[in-house]
């Protein structure tokens, strides 16, 4: 079950074994290593180091086991080192002593980092899809909810704005979320076949084409770097955190908005769990997961950027440890993008108590001061005016807009009758919100 021992005399312990085998985390890469060795199969061939007839059997062999694996036929399990193990061993199980041609001008080490490249852009693809479906939810679920809404600073009401415009705000940094990953695959677009374990092969091999056929722009340029660089996962999973930190910012706001204190938004039932205990309760749970899980995945980057910051070139079997944390960032983000949408394409918002919410919190207050500015008054001395007014309908237990014209020029001359419509909540939000949302 291995793929070397020539130069052991003594017996590996299984305790070892299993302290090595990454088999259990690297076989989802069972795609890619085979897609992996067809490329190099088919450049060995090209480059006259195979016959026809060998690239022949050995590529079928492949895509025999491709679809036997897919097929559930062959489990991908057993005492194997790894993935690249399993296939390979699989192989000349299946088509003999040829199969044991595969290797010829490649190592695991340039193997490994070739089919992790491969998996991780197409994962980076697939995020940056789930990413565009939750923005296009949250998109039509902004369209249809232009009501009125406190905004807040210090989580303290601050000033009127519309519901739509506080979600989409969540829309421009997910678009912000996709030029980083775009960025990511832009970065690490080149192929590490061909650099062999260190220092490429005597073999005429030829990088260019394994590189095009696997879809990268060209081959790196340094073997070392080709082999132990792993900046394209930390920068990956740099861009997931910042994802998941958007998410999280997202949920903490859903989890106070669900709150009897708030009562803006009900999550869908769908999305949220009982109290064995309290009768009553209805929790948010699905968000208080994508913020739970955000840690997860800046584990994940502290873990990869700790596991590669004192390795000498050029690999080393630390790098091994890269896969469990990579894969279960990918996981997790993908899952919360996706529960994320469904928690907005079901979230009930109730425009009445955002509303009431306003008027309790003095929203108009700024606009008291822009008015008294207009005019002519120095903004600074509005500013105070318009203090004094909250002060007096918190104790006469009045709002500002239910003042009447004598109540207001106590505090000042310059107030008209035309107060009443410049202090209008629907008025004070034409004035900024909507022209700006188009
Ligand atoms: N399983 C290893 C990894 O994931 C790849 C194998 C490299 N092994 C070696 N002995 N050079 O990093």
């Amino acid at each position: 079950m291995k793929l070397w021992g020539g130069r052991f005399l003594g017996k590996e312990s299984r305790l070892m074994e299993e302290f090595n085998s990454s088999l259990h985390v690297d076989k989802v890469l069972y795609k890619q290593d085979i897609r992996g060795s067809i490329a190099h199969l088919k450049m060995l061939v090209r480059q006259n180091l195979l016959t026809n007839e060998e690239g022949e059997r050995l590529i079928n062999g492949l895509v025999s086991l491709l679809k036997d694996i897919e097929e559930g036929k062959l489990k991908i399990e057993g005492i194997y080192e790894d993935i690249h193990s399993f296939i390979e061993i699989n192989l000349v199980d299946r088509v003999g002593e040829v199969g044991k041609k595969l290797h010829t001008a490649r190592s695991r080490n340039d193997q490994v980092a070739v089919d992790t490249k491969l998996y991780a852009k197409e994962k980076a693809f697939e995020i940056i899809n789930d990413i565009k479906d939750l923005m296009d939810t949250i998109k039509t679920v902004a369209d249809a909810n232009e009501a009125l809404m406190p905004g807040y600073t210090h989580l303290q009401a601050a000033q009127v704005i519309t519901f739509k415009h506080h979600i989409m705000a969540y829309y421009y940094m997910l678009e912000r979320d996709i030029k980083r990953i775009l960025n990511a695959i832009e970065i690490m677009n080149e192929s590490p076949l061909g650099c062999c374990a260190l220092a490429g092969t005597t073999f005429e091999i030829d990088r260019e084409y394994t590189a095009l056929e696997l879809g990268f722009k060209k081959p790196v340029e340094n073997f070392l770097d080709g082999v132990s660089d792993r900046d394209y996962i930390i920068e990956l999973i740099s861009a997931f955190s910042i994802i998941m930190m958007h998410l999280s910012r997202l949920s903490e706001e859903l989890i106070i908005w669900s709150s009897q204190e708030f009562k803006f938004v009900e999550m869908d039932d769908a999305y949220t769990t009982g109290s064995s205990i309290m009768p009553q309760k209805k929790n948010p749970d699905a968000a208080e997961l994508i913020r739970g899980k955000t840690g997860r995945v800046y584990g994940a980057l502290i873990s990869i950027l700790t596991l590669m910051k004192g390795l000498p070139l050029a690999y080393n079997k630390d790098m091994q440890e890269d896969k469990e944390q990579f894969f279960d960032a990918i996981v997790t983000v993908q899952k919360s993008i996706i529960m994320m949408k469904e928690v907005i394409a079901t979230l009930k918002i109730n425009k009445g108590n955002m509303l009431e919410s306003i008027k309790k919190g003095f929203l108009n207050a700024t606009e008291i001061a822009d008015y008294l500015v207009n005019k002519g008054l120095e903004f600074r001395n509005a500013h105070k005016i318009s203090g004094q007014i909250v002060v007096y309908c918190e104790k006469n237990n009045k709002l500002i807009e239910d003042l009447n014209i004598t109540e207001f020029k106590m505090f000042s001359d310059l107030f008209e009758m035309d107060i009443y419509d410049f202090i209008a909540y629907d008025n004070i939000i034409s004035k900024g919100i909507k022209i700006k949302m188009k």
